[in-house]
């Protein structure tokens, strides 16, 4: 297996699982560089490389590298990569991990990898290997290079073209956010009420098993997708006003949902 020079711009949430994932595999992280001290330290440290608050002192090793991850803040991208551009050869991979900012954020050649993922310090306990991972590229050889790149973690990869990927991104909010959404609402309703806010803890499965088997529509029970007007009748009386309109709302969905 070819053997990447990588800089890793950006010692965030992101970076700390997948350079670590790149060092595994062989490949070669040069130097970390990021806004402040308290993030590119330790990352530098761990990997054992040389690491910097500004890409002036970054400066020797963009320009050794055959591959620049930007991991930053998605709207600070493209000024990253405007900035290293002179800095580095014009064979060097830019790398961007957003699933949201469009490839031409970037200067060619480039190439998008977005692990499928929460990256937050609850998620420690999900693992890296074989996550779903979207990958797009300004053409085939950085491609190739990318497949590279995220077959660090088995990744089971879906090659995609700018707007496939905005959909993808889209359909990862509706899913995990909403849904993380769903429960915390659920478990301040419990706290309200002085029950335990783990009550609902099994219903987890099941939702799990219809993320991992593409089958939720199948899944879906309650009184809701039942008909059932006098228990959503009981569910309303009982509601905060504050949450009342998101259920109202998601109850109609359900309802046009499933009434065909
Ligand atoms: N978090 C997720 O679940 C997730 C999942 C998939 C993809 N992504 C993508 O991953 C990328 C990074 O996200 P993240 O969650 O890792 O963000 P993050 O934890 O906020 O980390 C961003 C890092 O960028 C550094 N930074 C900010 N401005 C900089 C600059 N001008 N120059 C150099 N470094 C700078 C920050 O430095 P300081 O630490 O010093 O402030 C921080 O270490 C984003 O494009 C995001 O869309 C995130």
């Amino acid at each position: 297996m070819a053997k990447l020079r990588i800089v890793v711009v950006g010692a965030g949430q992101v970076s700390r699982e997948l350079a670590p994932a790149w060092q595994r595999t062989g490949h070669d992280i040069l130097h970390v560089v990021s806004r402040t001290a308290e993030s590119a330290q330790p990352l530098g440290e761990l990997l054992g490389c040389s690491w910097s608050t500004n890409l002036s002192e970054a400066a020797g090793a963009l320009r050794d590298a055959e591959v620049v991850v930007i991991a930053v803040t998605d709207g600070l991208i493209s000024e990253i990569s405007t900035a290293i551009t002179n800095m580095i050869s014009p064979s060097c991979l830019m790398v961007h991990v957003s699933g949201a900012t469009p490839l031409d954020h970037l200067r060619a050649p480039c190439a998008v990898i977005w692990p499928i993922r929460s990256f937050n310090p609850k998620a420690d306990k999900v693992p890296l290997a074989n996550t779903p991972t979207v990958l797009e590229a300004s053409e085939e050889k950085s491609m190739v290079l990318a497949r590279l790149l995220a077959s660090a973690w088995d990744a089971d990869v879906s090659e995609v073209s700018g707007t496939q990927r905005a959909a993808a991104h889209m359909a990862a909010a509706v899913a995990d956010n909403f849904a993380n959404h769903m429960f915390a609402e659920a478990q301040n309703l419990l706290d309200q009420r002085g029950l335990p806010k783990t009550l609902l803890r099994n219903l987890v499965l099941g939702l799990t098993q219809g993320g991992l088997q593409g089958d939720s529509r199948e899944r879906q029970t309650g009184p809701a997708r039942r008909g059932d007007e006098a228990t959503l009748a009981r569910h309303r009386a009982l509601l905060p006003e504050d949450v009342r309109e998101l259920y109202d709302t998601v109850t109609a969905h359900i309802i046009h949902r499933h009434s065909s």
